[in-house]
């Protein structure tokens, strides 16, 4: 582990950030939780407490779906233009770039993950995804249906009106561009929201619900709740009086909420776990290949739903492609992500270097060589090895299951027909790319793909207006683009005899 240059000094308004326990946002006021519980929430470079938060439970979950609903019933929320809603969401984007550097610190302190990501991806993004929406939230349109029922003569319409309260819950790997997705559409469209962060990383979102306040979204529309998945996050997800449920994490836990939506069959949608293909042609262009497969498994430390972790390789490129994507992980320089030279920041936490270890104790044991990296860095922090496997078969838990970490298996295949059967056998279907010159094979390649996204020639490439979720079991729904309106808004039939 190289750590060549000092950290960043702190901003003083993170120090100050940190000082104190961070409460929850209900109903417009930042409260302790009625067991007067905190918890903690690490650094995890160091393995160190970060800061302590306010833990919700099934109380304040309570107490947040009433401060939402009355906010969805009264009050100005109901009663604000579009036109205005979408000025408030742009003010908060404006608000989200002026701190750009302290979110950034937080979010590198609290998940791990580079400052320099964290400086050019996440703020920026959160930034881009609230003015995307901001723009949406005037032009959203139903349409004129002409009947043709006997004996009248008829006028109907359709109306797109909010689906009401809704509970979101988001994974760690992103905290505040997961925040943006879920609540900028939803807010877009008039509902009002809970938001659940994940335990791991509690502090962007609480800071965002500061800055949320000072925009001047009116008290109630959003709800912000840190706690447990298995408390406060079933409570949100079961809860009775909830109109819609919005998940990103695993897919393990997307069943559960699945499950507990039914009770008053609250809308759903997942956005789960994936093991996505990333298929390198024998024709494709190596200085673009190489490179790009590597950071498609490896950015954000494998944490990403999306990451390329299975990689193929035509056969007759399969070594040379292999040394390609070997020397650029060796150049990796792993290491806390507040030093400005870092490519790879530690895991999120204890047990997410506990899962990832486990995979790369089974996969020796299932017989998989390990060409590059393989284990833990250190004693101190969650840092793991970028890790290259290959010799590896289809049945391993190494293939098929989501790993979540810094680690690739790489598999040669001989034609398209092989690779696409390859490519589809996993129970995911969350991503895949497909490296070549050759446009017609590359779309042939993108119909046969059973994934709700496919690059072609390029990896990990998001944007607010690309709609983006699962097939199979990653998931129900898509977010961005119009499509995400669609998840927040109900259609009303109104039909009028003339
Ligand atoms: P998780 O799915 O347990 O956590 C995600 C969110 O769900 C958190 O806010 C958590 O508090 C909440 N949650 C957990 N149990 C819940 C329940 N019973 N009811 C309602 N909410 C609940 O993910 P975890 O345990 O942190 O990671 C486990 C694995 O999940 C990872 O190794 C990875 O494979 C996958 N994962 C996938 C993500 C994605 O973006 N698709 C994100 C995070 C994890
Ligand atoms: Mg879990």
């Amino acid at each position: 582990m190289a750590t060549t240059t000092a950290p960043v000094q702190l901003h003083r308004s993170v120090q100050e950030f940190l000082s104190r326990p961070r409460k929850l946002l209900i109903g417009g006021q930042w409260v302790e939780a009625q067991s007067g519980k905190t918890f903690e929430t690490y650094n995890p470079a160091t393995g160190e407490v970060l800061a302590q938060v306010v833990e919700g439970d099934r109380a304040e979950i309570d107490q947040a779906v009433t401060a939402a609903r009355k906010a969805f019933e009264s009050g100005p929320w109901p009663d604000m233009s579009p036109a205005e809603r979408g000025r408030l969401l742009w003010k908060l984007s404006d608000l989200i770039e002026q701190h750009h550097e302290e979110l950034a610190e937080l979010e590198t302190l609290d998940n791990g993950k580079p400052l320099f990501f964290s400086r050019i991806v996440d703020v920026p993004t959160a930034v881009d995804v609230f003015r995307y929406m901001a723009g949406w939230a005037t032009k959203v349109e139903g349409t004129t249906v002409p009947l043709s029922a006997p004996h009248a003569k008829y006028f109907a319409y359709t109306l797109r009106e909010p689906v009401g309260v809704v509970g979101q819950i988001i994974p760690w790997n992103f905290p505040l561009i997961m925040a943006a997705w879920k609540l900028a559409p939803a807010l877009a469209v008039g509902c009002t929201c809970i938001l659940k962060p994940a335990e791991q990383t509690p502090l962007t979102a609480l800071r965002l619900g500061e800055l949320i306040q000072e925009a001047g979204f009116p008290d109630g529309v959003v709800n912000i709740v840190a706690g447990f998945g298995e408390t406060a996050g079933a409570a949100l997800a079961s809860h009775p009086d909830v109109d819609k449920i919005a998940f990103t994490g695993s897919t393990e836990v997307g069943r559960l909420i699945a499950n507990a939506a039914t009770g008053n069959l609250k809308k759903v949608s997942l956005e789960l776990g994936g093991k996505s293909p990333n298929v390198v042609f024998a024709d494709a262009d190596l200085n673009a290949a190489i490179p790009g497969s590597a950071s498609a498994v490896f950015f954000n430390q494998g944490q990403i739903c999306t990451a390329g972790s299975r990689l193929f390789v035509h056969k007759s490129i399969f070594d040379k492609v292999l040394e390609g994507v070997a020397d650029q992980t060796k150049k990796f320089t792993v290491g806390p992500g507040m030093n400005e030279s870092t490519n790879l920041g530690p895991l999120v936490s204890k047990e997410q270097l506990g899962r990832v270890c486990g995979y790369l104790d089974s996969g020796a044991k299932e017989g998989a060589k390990t060409i590059v990296g393989g284990h833990r860095i250190g004693n101190t922090g969650y840092f793991v090895e970028p890790t290259i496997l290959v010799d590896v078969k289809p049945h391993m838990k190494v293939v098929r299951e989501e790993i979540f970490g810094p680690v690739v298996t790489a598999i040669p295949f001989n034609d398209e027909d092989d690779v696409v059967r390859f490519a589809n056998d996993t129970i995911y279907g969350l991503a895949s790319a497909v490296w070549t010159r050759d446009i017609g094979k590359a779309h042939r390649i993108a119909a046969k793909l059973r994934a709700g996204t496919v690059w072609i020639n390029c990896y990990n490439v998001f944007d607010p207006a690309l709609p983006f979720g699962g097939y199979k079991q990653s998931g129900w729904g898509r977010e961005n683009g119009h499509s995400a309106l669609e998840l927040y808004t109900e259609s009303k039939s109104v039909c009028a005899q003339l």
